[in-house]
């Protein structure tokens, strides 16, 4: 069975353009809303195969898009290594704040893959139950952005106490930054191992961080973790998601193994088509407001972005996740649009 998103990533153009949504499940959707109130807590959600097999495929319902992604969050990982991770409505996760400087507690894989084993049955429950041309996406969050969570306790505005801690004792945070690594790799090589056909790491905040920074608490660690997952997994592809990192898009071209670059909003396109799309497939990067927005400037836009990256391997895709207030119809039209378009 031909699966057009996953021999896009394997460097084939594809006659339609392959199409899938960040956050494409989600609270936009009237029947993850009734789903959602029935589970209990969020985490609840996520840990539920049922329930979250259930919520990965209503968007493939609806739209029939080419990317199944596993209903989940980033902060599991934080979650099944033992911090406490809540999640409260109207103001996002709250996390167990780590101490700066403090050590952490010793790794133990069968622990932290066992409470993880609900999500790993989602996926073998999707592997069977999603249409056979849709290809089942795992993920996981970046060291550096699940490390601001932990160390802010939640989402931040400045990341004062991140940085803070980088700049005043970077070996202890390195160790914290390498558990990072070793812990997500395992996790997704499980995720592999339960169906998974392509991986995407988030980094969510890596625009936030200065040149020398970038190399070192995101390139790097991430390089880390896909040499590791590929050394079990050599044909799994990859992509990665740095956001807000401008032209320092280039610099994450040098991760081996690496096959695909998910763009932000704010990426010009032709730079990226010339400086990026030569090397890797790249992905992207339609504004989530805009699509929240619709009608002739959603269209158009779309329109901008095929023109421009549909004569080398692209994934259609937003700059970042879909919002709440996105009404479905717009996902509908938009996905119209791209399956009817031809160059
Ligand atoms: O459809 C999908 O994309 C799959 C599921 C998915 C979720 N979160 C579900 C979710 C994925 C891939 C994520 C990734 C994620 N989670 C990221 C990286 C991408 C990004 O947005 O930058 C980050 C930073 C998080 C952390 C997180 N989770 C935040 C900040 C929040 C609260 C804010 C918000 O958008 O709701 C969450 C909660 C969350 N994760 C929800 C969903 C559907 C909403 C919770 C609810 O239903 O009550």
């Amino acid at each position: 069975m031909n699966k057009p998103l996953l021999s896009c990533l394997n460097g084939c153009v594809q006659p339609t353009v392959p199409v899938w949504y960040m956050r494409q499940a989600g609270r936009y959707l009237p029947e993850y809303r009734r789903t959602r109130s029935t589970a209990g807590t969020f985490l609840d959600l996520c840990y539920n195969p049922e329930l979250a097999t259930k919520v990965s495929l209503q968007p493939i319902e609806r739209y029939n898009l080419d990317g199944v992604i596993l209903f989940s969050d980033i902060l599991v990982v934080p979650h099944a290594l033992g911090y406490d991770v809540d999640y409260i409505e109207g103001k996002g996760p709250i996390l167990e704040k780590l101490e700066i400087g403090g050590s952490l507690p010793e790794y133990n894989k069968t622990r932290f893959l066992s409470r993880l084993s609900p999500v790993f049955k989602t996926l073998e429950e999707l592997a069977i139950k999603a249409p056979n041309s849709a290809t089942l996406i795992g993920f996981a969050g970046a060291p550096w952005t699940i490390a601001t969570y932990m160390i802010e306790g939640g989402s931040s505005r400045d990341f004062s106490r991140a940085k803070g801690w980088t700049y005043a004792d970077p070996d202890s945070f390195q160790s914290l930054i390498d558990y990072l690594v070793i812990s997500t790799a395992d996790y997704l090589i499980e995720q592999v191992s339960a169906g998974a056909e392509v991986l995407q790491l988030f980094d969510s905040w890596a625009g936030v961080l200065n040149e020398n920074h970038l190399e070192r608490w995101s390139i790097k660690p991430l390089e880390n973790i896909v040499a590791l997952v590929k050394k079990s997994c050599p044909d799994i592809p990859i992509i990665i998601f740095p956001k807000g990192v401008g032209i320092q898009y280039t610099s994450y071209l040098g991760i081996d193994g690496l096959s695909c670059l998910s763009l932000d909003s704010s990426v010009p396109l032709n730079w990226a088509r010339d400086n990026l799309q030569k090397h890797v497939v790249v992905q992207g990067n339609l504004d989530p407001q805009l699509l929240a927005s619709g009608g002739n400037s959603m269209i158009y836009e779309a329109e901008r972005i095929l023109d421009i990256f549909s004569g080398q391997p692209f994934i259609f895709n937003l700059g970042h996740g879909i919002v709440p207030q996105t009404p479905p119809h717009h996902v509908s039209e938009l996905t119209q649009f791209i399956r009817s378009w031809k160059a």
